[in-house]
């Protein structure tokens, strides 16, 4: 019993040193870049795969499932801002009575500091709301052991065409 204690004192310093090493290594990262929808054109980026067999849904999108690999660029002009990526994955219809997506995506750097690396994104997007949030869980390469989150704010929506311009930023802990 006597052995114990001195064995704690001698195990709690090097305890201590790890914790405070791993927080010292952590980067704090905002980025902030636009996310293009492209649901309309001969080159849609965003297709519908699914939608639910009753037809009374249709107000919210409920049921529906998306597949999306939508640009990202640094700037809001699709044509002439710069590329940065692809956001890939999908988003869901899980709103009932109200529009809203279950976004589930991966926005894949191809460009600039963090090209080859990925955020992984998941959440909800009631797309009519002013700022929408969603958690960032993780990612790869620069990006690997990521937390955080997302903030999504509608740049543009075309109710003719159904495209959306989305400004994203992402707030990451990695
Ligand atoms: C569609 O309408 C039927 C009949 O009014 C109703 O029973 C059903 O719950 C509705 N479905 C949805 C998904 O709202
Ligand atoms: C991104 O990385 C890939 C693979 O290393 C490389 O082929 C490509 O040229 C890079 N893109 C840019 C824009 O730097």
């Amino acid at each position: 019993m006597a052995a114990a204690v001195p064995l704690v004192l001698l195990l709690l310093p090097t305890t201590l040193m790890a914790a405070s090493a791993a927080s010292g290594g952590e980067k704090s990262t905002h980025i902030k870049l636009y996310w293009h929808d492209v649901v309309s054109g001969p080159s849609p980026t965003a297709v519908p795969v699914a939608q639910a067999a009753v037809t009374n849904t249709s107000k919210t999108a409920f049921g529906m499932v998306v597949v999306i690999d939508d640009p990202l660029t640094e700037g809001p002009d699709l044509k002439s801002s710069k590329p940065l990526g692809r956001a890939q994955g999908t988003y869901v219809g899980a709103g009932k009575d109200e529009l809203s997506l279950m976004m589930n995506m991966n926005f894949v750097f191809q460009a600039g500091e963090y090209n080859g690396s990925t955020v992984a994104i998941m959440g909800r997007n009631a797309v009519f709301d002013a700022v929408r949030e969603m958690a960032v869980v993780g990612g790869t390469g620069a990006f690997r052991m990521a937390r955080g989150y997302a903030q999504a704010r509608t740049h543009t929506f075309d109710l003719n065409t159904g495209d959306a311009t989305v400004e994203y930023n992402l707030y990451i802990k990695h």
